[in-house]
């Protein structure tokens, strides 16, 4: 990467995490129930806008295309409407069950056009899935444009600084695993792991992720990317998440991944 693009990188993560941090708070209350909420979306300008309704005609018969395949939680694909080739990936948490993944990604694929109306480029995450729409091709790359970070209101009642340490260690633990995982034979849980850890009468509850498109490496690479952003992004609070378009993780002291 030259630093040109670094230092770009650096102030497109400065903006989408104040963007980020000006929505309400809606962790503090998520429970297990509502596991599927909206966290944030990018319509990407650079890649311009198509005109007339066969881009989105195009992009709905891909994604519906590729919500058919949904077996192994994450699919790319490739598709056109004449002048614009269309490259879409979805991944979905290995948690979520095909249905749970389809659901989300419908949801996903209508919220999109919605919000980023005849917008090449547009990326959507939810709690159980993520819907990535591009005029590039960019599979196994690490896309470090978007990254956007939540976290919990409420700060954790004891020592933040070794809180914060305990959190940055089960996340390495976490990827750790996650980048040790074997492929084949298309393992819905490969690049990624949850796990638990007890802290005295606590416990904390964490997980990582990649998009199955990056190598292992690659994804231990975006991994510490987004790992770097602690203790910053939530520093002492109950829960967390940094989010990107080729990883995330998220902590909190409540189980929230399916068992
Ligand atoms: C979640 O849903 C289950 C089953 O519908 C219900 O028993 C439980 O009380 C709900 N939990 C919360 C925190 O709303
Ligand atoms: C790793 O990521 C870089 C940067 O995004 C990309 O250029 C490269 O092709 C990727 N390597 C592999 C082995 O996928």
């Amino acid at each position: 990467m030259s630093s040109s693009s670094v230092s770009k990188s650096l102030l497109s993560v400065y903006v989408l995490a104040m963007v980020a941090m000006q929505l309400p708070l809606m962790h503090s209350v998520l429970s297990l129930n509502e596991t599927n909420a909206y966290l944030n979306h990018v319509c990407i300008k650079s890649e311009g806008t198509a005109k007339g309704s066969s881009y989105e005609g195009a992009v709905k018969r891909l994604v519906n295309f590729m919500t058919t395949q949904l077996s192994y939680g994450f699919v790319n694909g490739a598709g056109g409407d004449g002048p614009t080739n269309i490259y879409a990936k979805i991944q979905c948490r290995p948690d979520a069950s095909e249905s749970i993944c389809r659901s989300c990604i419908n949801t996903a694929l209508s919220d999109l056009r919605r919000k980023c109306p005849n917008n090449k480029g547009r990326i959507i995450w939810y709690d159980n899935c993520l819907l990535d729409i591009s005029s590039i091709f960019s599979l196994g790359e690490i896309d470090y444009r978007y990254i956007f970070y939540m976290y919990n209101a409420k700060d954790v009642s004891s020592n933040k600084i070794a809180f914060n340490k305990n959190t940055k260690e089960l996340l390495c633990e976490l990827k750790e695993k996650a980048i040790n995982k074997k492929e084949l034979p298309y393992r819905r849980d490969y690049l990624y792991a949850a796990g638990a850890e007890n802290l005295g009468t606590t416990k904390l509850y964490a997980m990582v992720q990649c998009t199955k498109d990056l190598s292992a490496f690659n994804c231990s690479v975006c991994l510490d990317g987004i790992m770097e952003k602690l203790p910053k992004c939530c520093n002492g609070k109950q829960g967390g998440r940094v989010l990107s378009p080729s990883c995330g993780f998220r902590y909190e002291l409540y189980p929230f991944v399916r068992t």
